[in-house]
């Protein structure tokens, strides 16, 4: 196994490096799915079940990943997902994700529930951030978090939809997980609820959920954030065609098939799965964006083929992260970069454009 993150060849090789620099507390809740992990597990066994039908003599001399997402010029069609508390993984947690994604060429999505604060990581990144909302039963907060993500300098606005309560992990319940002294969800200091608790019987995440959270929004509440807001709205966590017509019909900019890494429903569908469904339903109204499992290179180009326009990556972030700092997620980054360069190539594309359905078929 490689020492040191510099070393590892693939994504896959990240993991153990940081498993072995984490606290065991902060790579459960990384790590873990709800209940079973079943979708955790198919989020990437879905992809594996996919066979890449290459065309040759396609003349890829000359290839570009660039592409345009919301109006926003991207180097290559990969964003970093949103993730909770990452001062968990390393001392500089969202900061140093904001400055790699930047030099990166690409968006990093903030979540909410993140312990630096929105200005500070706009500040850091020299690229596009976008923010991740969780909506509070307190309108007046989510409000506020809202202005001040747009006062901050963000670009996009992500509503997480797939959790209008806290997945069960069990991994989080056996180690009542909290954040250690000190660490803080620093966007919502203003509101108060920014303290993390050690719940005696739950993992402290659920309790702040079950008592903060607003588990009774509706559409209507996307067409309230579409007033409120003149930032592009995306809405995450979406698996099925008819919820994503309705995303697009109150307005979404964009929608992300996603099921939260496995981390909420679980037997929820591999979102590879469900993305030609969506894209169907979509037909070109808003973006198309997908996270859950991806991997490899090939993954990226599966799910371009299959509808997406672009893709988020999560965990792999946070091993990096926890691996090496802002070196780690560029290293992260940078392996996932040269991997899809070379399917595409391989795949005989030399613009994300050819990457078209026909190139898919499922194995068995
Ligand atoms: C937070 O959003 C989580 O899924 O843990």
């Amino acid at each position: 196994m490689s020492e040191s993150f510099r070393d590892a060849l693939n994504l896959a090789e990240l993991e153990p490096l940081a498993r072995a620099a984490l606290e065991p507390m902060a790579y459960d809740y990384y790590a873990s799915g709800a209940d079973d992990e079943r979708t955790l597990r198919d989020n990437e066994a879905a992809f594996a079940r996919l066979r890449l039908r290459y065309r040759v003599l396609r003349r890829v001399g000359e290839r570009s990943l660039h592409t345009e997402l919301l109006g926003q010029r991207l180097e290559w069609p990969v964003l970093v997902a949103p993730m909770a508390f990452q001062r968990l993984a390393h001392p500089e947690g969202e900061l140093a994700t904001a400055r790699a994604t930047g030099e990166a060429g690409t968006v990093m999505v903030l979540s909410t529930l993140s312990t630096a604060s929105v200005e500070e990581v706009v500040a850091a990144s020299s690229g596009p951030v976008w923010f991740q909302l969780y909506v509070y039963e307190d309108r007046a907060a989510t409000e506020a978090l809202v202005r001040r993500a747009e006062a901050a300098g963000c670009q996009g606005l992500v509503l997480t939809v797939d959790a209008p309560v806290l997945g069960r992990r069990e991994r989080d319940v056996r180690n009542r997980f909290h954040l250690p002294q000190g660490l803080k969800a620093e966007n919502l200091h203003a509101a108060g609820y920014e303290q993390l608790g050690a719940d005696a019987s739950d993992s402290g995440l659920a309790a702040y959920f079950a008592s903060l959270l607003d588990p009774d929004l509706g559409w209507e509440d996307l067409a309230w954030l579409r007033e409120l807001t003149s930032l592009p709205v995306l809405v995450k966590g979406i698996v099925r065609g008819d919820d994503a017509a309705l995303a697009v019909e109150h307005g979404a900019a964009g929608v992300v098939v996603s099921n939260h890494g496995g981390r909420q429903l679980d037997t929820a569908p591999a979102t590879i799965d469900c993305v030609a469904e969506v894209a169907a339903a979509v037909s070109g109204r808003a973006a198309v964006l997908l996270d859950g499992g991806i991997r490899r290179g090939t993954d990226v180009v599966k799910a371009l083929a299959l509808g997406a326009d672009a893709v988020l990556l999560g965990r792999p972030v946070l091993w990096g992260l926890a691996a090496g700092g802002q070196a780690g997620v560029t290293h992260a980054l940078e392996l996932l970069r040269r991997e899809l360069e070379q399917a595409c190539a391989l795949c005989g594309a030399r613009s994300l454009a050819e990457l078209t359905p026909e190139l898919v078929t499922r194995r068995d």
